[in-house]
């Protein structure tokens, strides 16, 4: 169940905000803040939004607007709800807080968490890249690597936590986290105001991040802080599309198959699938699938177009993107707003598999002229 805030909540937000810092706790008025509570230190939202005029004309839209998450303190999107967790948590006097999650959720809780001295016990699949491995263990996380994907990862965590008396930081199952996931959605419609993009394009496993920044724009439109609601394309893998299917054949949601090198949007068991299709419907939205190959594409040229290198699952809203206007769903004198959910630095395997190493050479100025001959 959504938390839902009065008018007068909603209407006290926008003549406060200019002198406030520029973080996720700005929307206080419309955030779940118990009396007193104490906020984690690290700078959590606030990120840069950059114009991408070349990646635009690649894609074939008329304007793109990069909204880069990769900027988090644990470099991904989910440092907003995991900020909103270990507030809680530590509102709540839990003495430990707990998560299943295909990487990023992991990491970012376990950062919030070592910022304030509160254990973190994860659940991660199988396939989680190394480098978000590596965040959990130095942030002192007590990292449980599961033989199994995703979906039966967090079932596992699912039943660990109802045993114990820790804080389950599972969005599915914690209605507060998704108004730490919103803040992207007020955040970017603060940044645009009157120009806000036609459309703003997101990626999807779970369903919770594309449900809950819908959820922050409608609140933002509601707050007068952008003249219209923008549409949302829901981006999936070809190998793990379980409500680009359900959405596009018309037919109830059902849990599919999970395989993509995007191992963040990896899921053919959402956990959020009905507030992420009444989201998109509510905003006259749409779905779109990719394959891997045009994920792969789309991190060196959204890197190369725009400055700004994304990891798979965040690379997909470009992919998505593109395939939207191919097949008409975006015009092309039409706007969109890509949200860059995770930075490249977190699965730089996928990376070198798109664009190959480097040129090995020895150390002489001969080898090297050689070389250059070649080019
Ligand atoms: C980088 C990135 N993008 C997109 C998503 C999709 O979010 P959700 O699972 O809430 O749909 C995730 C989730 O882990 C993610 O880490």
């Amino acid at each position: 169940m959504d938390v839902v805030y009065t008018d007068d909540c909603v209407q006290a937000l926008a003549p406060n905000l200019a002198a406030r810092p520029f973080n996720m706790w700005r929307y206080r008025e419309l955030l779940p803040i118990p009396q007193g509570a104490e906020l984690p230190p690290l700078q959590t939202g606030g990120t840069p939004i950059y114009e991408a005029p070349r990646l635009a004309a690649r894609l074939g839209a008329s304007r793109v607007v990069l909204k880069d998450e990769g900027r988090g303190p644990s470099a991904s999107l989910k440092d907003r709800p995991s900020a909103m967790a270990v507030m809680l948590a530590m509102a709540s006097g839990a003495q430990r807080v707990v998560c299943a999650s295909t990487g990023n959720a992991a990491s970012s809780l376990a950062a919030h968490a070592a910022s304030v001295g509160l254990p973190a016990t994860i659940f991660v699949p199988k396939r989680a890249p190394e480098p978000k491995i590596a965040q959990l263990r130095v942030f002192g996380a007590e990292v449980f690597r599961v033989d199994a994907d995703y979906d039966r990862t967090w079932d596992l965590c699912a039943e660990i936590a109802e045993e114990m008396p820790w804080f389950n930081r599972n969005c599915a199952v914690n209605p507060y986290l998704v108004e730490g996931k919103k803040t992207v959605g007020l955040e970017l419609a603060e940044q645009l105001g009157d120009e806000m993009t036609d459309w703003v394009v997101l990626t999807v496993g779970d369903g919770c991040t594309i449900a809950g920044a819908v959820k922050g724009m409608e609140e933002a439109h509601a707050a007068g802080l952008i003249p219209f609601m923008p549409k949302v394309l829901g981006v999936q893998a070809d190998g793990a599309a379980p409500l680009v299917e359900a959405a596009n054949q018309g037919r109830a949601w059902r849990p599919g198959r999970a395989h993509t090198v995007a191992d963040s949007i990896s899921v053919g068991h959402a956990r959020n699938p009905h507030k992420a299709l009444q989201a998109v419907t509510r905003c006259n939205g749409a779905w779109v699938s990719v394959s891997d190959e045009e994920i792969l594409a789309a991190i060196p040229q959204t890197a190369l177009l725009s400055g700004v290198f994304a990891e798979p699952a965040a690379a997909a809203a470009s992919a998505g993107l593109a395939r939207a206007v191919k097949m008409g769903i975006v015009a092309p004198d039409q706007s969109a707003s890509l949200i860059v959910s995770g930075n490249g630095l977190k699965d730089t395997g996928a990376a070198l598999r798109a664009v190959g190493g480097p040129i090995d050479v020895a150390p002489t100025t001969d080898a090297v002229l050689k070389l250059l001959e070649r080019v």
